[in-house]
């Protein structure tokens, strides 16, 4: 299907309703759309008084936990004489989840206005946005729109003529999945290799060459403007489910499905409705199996428990799985869960930035004994190694991508157990290769 596609009536298009306008991507386009009023007014006022409007809107980050925003916001120590920092985080490298590129390339002035927003409020004149290295048209979008704003005085050293000193600047990854863990994004941006840091310290006391920093994703720091525009209770009343999930989502869909793309719906939207009426269900003559809903880090579930699911950090929760970052990779009847869990096994060994035995050895091996599973060497002892193996790579590392790889991998055997069986008696799928 074309991208993006036109907004379906029951989407609530606040973060993508300029997506496909190409006028929206200018100042003159942005403004004439309601830009850099929230910017405007957020100068005029305390920092704290810009904390407590997020916090009271109750935006969570939307980069997979889930943290609130304004809460983060009010770790910074304001006038403590240090330099503070922001990142944004737009490395946006996790399988399935490709919304912040789109924001990027349609509405790159919404996210400057959003990192400006939030680098006034931690009491930082520096803000840094790290893009996936990849993303060429979103780099090329931002720099454009920072060229812009520059020259208009919007921000740089008297930011909207407030007197504030704000500058927003890009940086460019170079393609490793692990630069999108907040410590070592940080480390990357200082020009060392990009490792997670031991924490503590967190970030908010020593981030950013060691200094205070705060760190958001893109679809978070882009949702502040229309909170200051709106107002916390406009935010908070987009809410169909949990009062503890608020504001619109951007969810990208892809796999097995009749329409992918990005959908925005408000928080606790029914995940059936979403999936068979936006996004069109299955493809002809298929039918859904299997949803990772969150990228792919989080748990599988199945097509019955996600016809259950009220779509919200609560909703997701409910069935064994999580909300993460809103990538909804979705598998058919024909696919083979085995072959689709060794290839993600398969990532996360190859991602690993190897600081930590758990996650070096434990992704390495769980990709070998799933491909061998694959293959038709499996044993039904490989099915509890690989249960061993994920409780010694959970909760024991420095970040969480070793956890990340055993999460859809144990919670895909205990739903698709009768697959891996199956492959271990000699019955072998007929689908393609692992990595092919
Ligand atoms: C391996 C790994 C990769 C991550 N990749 C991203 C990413 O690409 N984008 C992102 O926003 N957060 C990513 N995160 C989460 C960040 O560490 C951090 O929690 C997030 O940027 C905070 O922003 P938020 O509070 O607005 O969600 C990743 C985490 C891990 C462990
Ligand atoms: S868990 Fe893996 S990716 Fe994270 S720091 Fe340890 S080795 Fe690196």
């Amino acid at each position: 299907m074309g991208y993006p596609h036109k907004s379906h009536p029951r989407e609530t298009p606040v973060l993508s309703k300029h997506f496909g306008d190409p006028e929206a991507r200018t100042l003159e386009g942005w403004k004439s759309r309601g830009g850099y009023k929230a910017l405007q007014q957020a100068l005029s006022m305390d920092p704290v008084a810009i904390q407590n409007v997020v916090k009271e809107s109750g935006l969570r980050g939307r980069g997979g936990a889930g943290f609130p925003t304004g809460l983060k916001w009010s770790f910074m120590k304001l006038g403590d004489g240090k330099p503070h920092y922001l990142c944004c985080n737009a490395d946006e490298s996790e399988p399935g989840t490709f919304k912040d590129r789109e924001i990027m390339r349609w509405t790159p002035h919404a996210l400057i206005e959003g990192c400006a927003i939030g680098a006034y409020a931690i009491g930082a004149e520096t803000a840094y946005i790290y893009v996936r290295g990849e993303f060429t048209e979103p780099i090329k979008r931002l720099e454009d729109a920072l060229v812009e704003a520059r020259k208009a005085g919007i921000i740089g050293p008297n930011a909207m003529g407030s007197g504030k000193k704000i500058d927003v600047w890009v940086h460019r990854g170079a393609g490793a999945y692990i630069c999108g863990e907040e410590t070592a994004l940080m480390n990357s941006l200082e020009g060392k290799r990009g490792n997670p840091r031991i924490k503590p310290p967190f970030p908010a006391v020593s981030g950013l060459f060691g200094m205070p920093t705060t760190i958001n994703n893109v679809e978070t720091l882009a949702a502040v403007p229309h909170i200051l525009n709106n107002g916390a209770e406009w935010y908070k009343a987009m809410c169909l489910s949990s009062p503890k999930s608020t504001g619109s989502k951007l969810f990208s869909v892809c796999g097995n499905v009749a329409k992918p793309g990005n959908y925005e719906v408000v928080m606790g939207f029914p995940f059936k409705e979403f999936l068979y009426d936006l996004c069109g269900g299955p493809p002809p003559g298929r039918k859904f199996k299997a949803i990772i809903p969150g990228g792919s880090s989080v748990p599988v579930i199945t097509i019955e428990e996600a016809e259950s699911v009220k779509m919200d950090y609560e909703g997701f929760l409910e069935v064994g799985t999580m909300l993460g970052s809103g990538g909804v990779i979705i598998f058919d009847d024909a696919q083979s869960m085995p072959r689709q869990l060794a290839r993600l096994a398969r990532f996360y060994a190859h991602e690993s930035c190897a600081q930590c035995t758990q996650c070096r050895e434990g992704t390495a091996w769980m990709t070998k004994i799933l491909e061998r599973i694959v293959d038709g060497h499996g044993t039904f002892e490989d099915l509890d190694t690989i249960f061993e193996l994920s409780e010694n790579m959970t909760g024991k590392t420095i970040c969480v991508l070793s956890d990340s790889c055993g999460a859809p991998v144990t919670s895909g055997i205990n739903r698709f157990r009768g697959e891996f069986e199956a492959l271990i008696k000699g019955k072998r799928s007929s689908t393609v290769a692992v990595g092919a």
